[in-house]
């Protein structure tokens, strides 16, 4: 099978395999054992800290360990807003999170919150016109992701962290898409709090982490929590921290030379898989965005038929994002950037990732010529 869905999730590295494997037949004493295994344990998961802290300019103790980016928007937005319930109910977002925060947000306002989802363009970008004139005095959070799950838009998380910093607004970014794959500076874009997933880039799932910049205040979620200083309950999962580490420390170095690479595959298989019987559109900004996450419609037919012939002739692929499947609705993204119903659904992702090779690219061409010939001569 040719994997073309990397941003629904990627497969382990070698190197995080080994070490997992060997953190947890060595070192699987309890983090918060006082004995010597509990503290070699615990020593794995402060360098960890540490290291991917550095990652994206932070400070390790405002590192929290959890167990994937969905947990850390949910602990990162509830822990703030209950240590800063004085200033205000009013929350700012975009309708093109991730379902965990678009649920969360949701439930947050049967508690008396109130949303503002602040516009953004046809390429899905946030209006910096719109979220200045969002802003009110109770203000408390604007919650703006960093790269688009379906389109591969880049929001411009430091023009936005300058707004809202003039109003003492937290900022949270979901930073799952692009955290190993672009750069991210919590300093220079002023944000308050991010969310980064493990098995985005190569590390075992059911891992990733959470920062809250240690100058703002946050109150525990779960009343009697003592594990990650008191964030997230639960015995910590060194041997997944360490192996999620090893995965970052092996794809970060690379991620400017990976996005110029999938450029170039990117504009390989788009012109290859055009035909004279039918045509094929990008999704989303022609710039500004990530390389290796490729929104595309064809006009005339549903990406989910797309997505089931490419899956019969061996090639995956999504319809959008993977949270989203099953429930048979049109894309919220391609609505928000103003989409048809119609065209959202005709809407298909292929992503890219370090596995994928010229000879895929080429493959998956040769496939989509052939059952689109096939469909279009149908007809
Ligand atoms: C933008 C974004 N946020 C959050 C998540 C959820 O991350 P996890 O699967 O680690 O819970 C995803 C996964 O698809 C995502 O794309």
């Amino acid at each position: 099978m040719i994997y073309l869905d990397y941003a629904a999730t990627t497969p382990m590295s070698e190197k995080a395999i080994n070490v997992y494997s060997q953190v947890a037949t060595e070192y699987y004493g309890n983090s918060s054992s006082l004995h010597d295994m509990g503290l070699a344990a615990q020593t794995i998961l402060e360098e960890s800290r540490k290291t991917i802290a550095g990652f994206f300019n932070g400070e390790a103790k405002g590192v929290y360990f959890t167990s994937g980016g969905s947990e850390s928007n949910y602990f990162a937005i509830h822990s703030l807003l209950k240590g800063n319930n004085k200033k205000g109910k009013h929350i700012i977002s975009t309708k093109l999170e991730h379902s965990s925060i678009a649920n969360t947000l949701e439930d947050l306002q049967k508690d008396g919150y109130e949303i503002t989802f602040v516009p953004v363009n046809t390429e899905g970008r946030v209006e910096l016109e719109a979220l200045s004139e969002a802003i009110r005095p109770d203000t408390v959070l604007a919650s703006i992701h960093h790269g688009n799950s379906e389109i591969g838009t880049i929001q411009d998380l430091v023009a936005i962290g300058e707004i809202l910093k003039k109003h003492d607004i937290i900022f949270h970014s979901d930073c799952v898409q692009t955290f190993g794959k672009i750069e991210i500076d919590v300093k220079k874009a002023n944000l308050d709090s991010i969310s980064v997933s493990s098995h985005k880039i190569y590390g075992p799932k059911g891992v990733g982490a959470c920062y809250i910049n240690p100058s703002r205040t946050w109150q525990p979620v779960i009343p009697g929590t003592t594990h990650e200083n008191s964030f997230r309950p639960g015995t910590v999962n060194v041997p997944g921290i360490a192996a999620f580490i090893t995965a970052a420390e092996e794809v970060l170095p690379i991620m400017d030379v990976e996005q110029e690479r999938f450029q170039g595959l990117r504009r390989k298989l788009v012109d290859g898989i055009q035909g004279d019987a039918w045509k094929i559109s990008e999704v989303g900004p022609s710039s500004k965005r990530l390389e290796h996450i490729i929104g595309l419609s064809i006009a005339g037919i549903e990406g989910q038929y797309i997505m089931l012939e490419c899956n019969r002739y061996g090639v995956a692929i999504s319809t959008g994002s993977a949270c989203a499947v099953g429930m048979q609705k049109p894309s919220k993204t391609l609505l928000a950037i103003g989409k048809s119903k119609e065209e959202a659904k005709q809407f298909i992702r292929l992503s890219l990732g370090k596995l994928t090779t010229d000879a895929e690219i080429e493959e998956t061409i040769d496939i989509f010529q052939r059952f689109l010939k096939k469909y279009f001569n149908d007809l």
